[in-house]
């Protein structure tokens, strides 16, 4: 075959930026890349001198290099083959062409696409889904879980302050505050089903807002010798819900605390103009931070690492955020800290308003 022939052809038949084309041939029972170009290689942590002349085991390793010698294998018999990897964080999908001259395999042309921003998407999906389905069968369990949970609360408080026998007071106690976390479970399941509802856009000052909540989770912190210090430039107006907003600020303020030992440290909350149509605000903590296995699930439904945790404070900000057209950053080295930056803008535009209202 003409190779400037087959250059050529290469060129229109991958999207260079995010992918990559390979060739390789059989020899002496072994795989062995004869040609490597695109982007895409680097993305994954390679380099074209890695691979060219060298065998799949010679820069793979050894379970990767296994499964691929198979693909090669049955497209070396004539078969095109398609399959989906993963490398270096990147998920591809490659395809082999054999090319056969008289009958026989003369070498092997392979394409690579990126298709780690369809993957996310599909994993986004199966996620919201996961929860319309839960979201669903909570909206309508609720109502029957309330309203029981209510007169069970009253009637234990009631109890509470009646009872003589002193021992029992904190087996009430317990009781009491089991049905608050029945409640908040409840609530959250409520919120994430259909955050839309009772939405109420006013103007707010943020930096009372962000006072306010610091202030209500200051006895929490106190427990761990933790100081919330807040810091702003300047008095900041915001078209949001008050509500929702607090609500973000407690959750993130809430994991911040449980992320951070005993040990007197800070947790730093700013609030900054970013632009003139948008402000930031920043949360940082020194504590146990986040590794990279746990980071892509931090937004998933019930991913919690704590034992009374319900891992549904992190997506409750997300969709929150999402609703006031903001976006939110994550940013953890493990056993550094966590800092959290949540962007708003000062105005959202009218479509979205007339959902909310
Ligand atoms: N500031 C933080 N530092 C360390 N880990 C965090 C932080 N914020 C969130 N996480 C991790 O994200 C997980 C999900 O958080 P979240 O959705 O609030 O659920 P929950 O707090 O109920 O576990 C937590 O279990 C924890 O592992
Ligand atoms: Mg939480």
């Amino acid at each position: 075959m003409n190779d400037q022939r087959t250059a050529v052809d290469y060129e229109q038949f991958i999207p260079r930026e995010t992918g990559f084309i390979f060739k390789f041939i059989k020899k002496d029972n072994q795989f062995i890349h004869t040609f490597i170009e695109g982007k895409l290689i680097e993305k994954v942590g390679l380099c074209p001198g890695t691979v060219t002349g060298k065998s799949l085991c010679e820069f793979l390793p050894p379970d990767q290099a296994k499964r691929k010698e198979f693909f090669y294998e049955k497209a070396w018999n004539g078969e095109q083959v398609n399959y989906e990897g993963s490398f270096g964080g990147v998920h591809y999908l490659a395809i082999l062409n054999p090319i056969i001259q008289n009958r026989q395999t003369i070498e092997v042309i392979g394409t690579a696409i990126d298709i780690t921003g369809e993957k996310n998407r599909e994993k986004q999906a199966q996620q919201m889904e996961k929860l319309s389905v839960v979201g669903e069968l909570a909206a309508g369990i609720a109502h029957e879980i309330r309203n029981p949970l209510t007169s069970l609360k009253g009637f234990a408080k009631i109890v509470k302050e009646s009872v003589t026998d002193e021992k029992l007071i904190p087996y009430l106690d317990i009781m009491l505050d089991e049905m608050d976390r029945i409640n908040q479970i409840v609530n959250e399941f409520m919120f994430i089903a259909k955050p839309n509802e009772n939405v109420r856009f006013q103007y707010t000052n943020v930096n009372k807002l962000l006072s306010d909540c610091i202030q209500f989770m200051g006895p929490q912190a106190n427990l761990k010798s933790i100081e919330i210090e807040f810091e702003s430039e300047a008095q900041i107006s915001l078209y949001c819900d008050r509500n929702q907003i607090k609500q973000v600020l407690i959750n993130i303020l809430q994991n911040a605390i449980e992320a951070t030992e005993d040990n007197g440290h800070f947790i730093r909350v700013s609030l900054e103009e970013m632009n003139a149509d948008s402000v930031m605000v920043t949360i940082t903590d020194k504590g146990c931070g986040i590794s990279e296995s746990r980071f892509s699930r931090l937004f998933e439904p019930f991913y919690s690492t704590k034992e009374k945790g319900t891992g549904l404070g992190l997506l409750t900000c997300k969709r929150i955020i999402d609703l006031h057209q903001g976006s939110i950053d994550i940013e953890s080295q493990h056993g550094e800290g966590t800092t959290i930056r949540i962007v708003l803008p000062r105005q959202i535009n009218a479509k979205q308003l007339l959902i909310a209202e």
